[in-house]
């Protein structure tokens, strides 16, 4: 049996709970725009985004999560993680100190047991192109919040 299933909606899909989410996740979006971006380092990337923003899912919010791919004219635009977890405010503000960063802070040894990181290394690698806004789930209708950043480099293969 796969760990995630394809909800009603036609874009929302959701993962599997617990230590594999990131990796079922990670699946999931390459398995949908690996056609459409070729570049391994900006696949790389986004699978790097999408990891960080569904650990935050199951750490902050923990109920049902969707992963969402947006398409323009046939191309992934978009990448969302939709969950139940609020924390807007909080949201909004580290994605904003990320996309300020000019480049990833150093870590020192002692700050390695800092949480406060993740957001803002989604900001920085999708060059700011990212946000946060109110939604419902696709599969539930619950009200909840998307953590969403741009997909760059992806082509029309049609
Ligand atoms: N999906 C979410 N639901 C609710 N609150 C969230 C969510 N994602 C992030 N947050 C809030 O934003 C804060 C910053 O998130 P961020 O990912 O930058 O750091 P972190 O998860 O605390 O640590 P790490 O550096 O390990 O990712 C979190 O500590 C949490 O308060
Ligand atoms: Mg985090």
């Amino acid at each position: 049996m796969l760990p995630f299933r394809h909800s009603p909606h036609r874009d929302a899909q959701v993962f599997g709970e617990g230590a594999h989410a990131p990796r079922q996740t990670r699946y999931l979006l390459r398995s949908q725009i690996d056609e459409h971006v070729t570049d391994g380092a900006a696949l790389a990337d986004l699978e790097v985004m999408v990891s960080e923003l569904v650990t935050n899912a199951f750490l902050h919010a923990g109920g049902p999560c969707e992963l969402r791919i947006l398409h323009h004219a046939g191309v992934p635009v978009a990448v969302e993680i939709v969950d139940t977890g609020g924390g807007l405010d909080q949201i909004t503000a580290c994605l904003r100190y990320g996309a300020r960063r000019s480049a990833p802070e150093a870590i020192d040894s002692e700050s390695l047991d800092l949480g406060g990181r993740g957001l803002a290394i989604v900001a920085w690698l999708s060059g700011g192109r990212c946000g946060v806004h109110t939604t419902r789930l696709s599969t539930t209708g619950q009200p909840g919040e998307s953590v969403w950043f741009a997909i760059a480099h992806a082509t029309d293969v049609g």
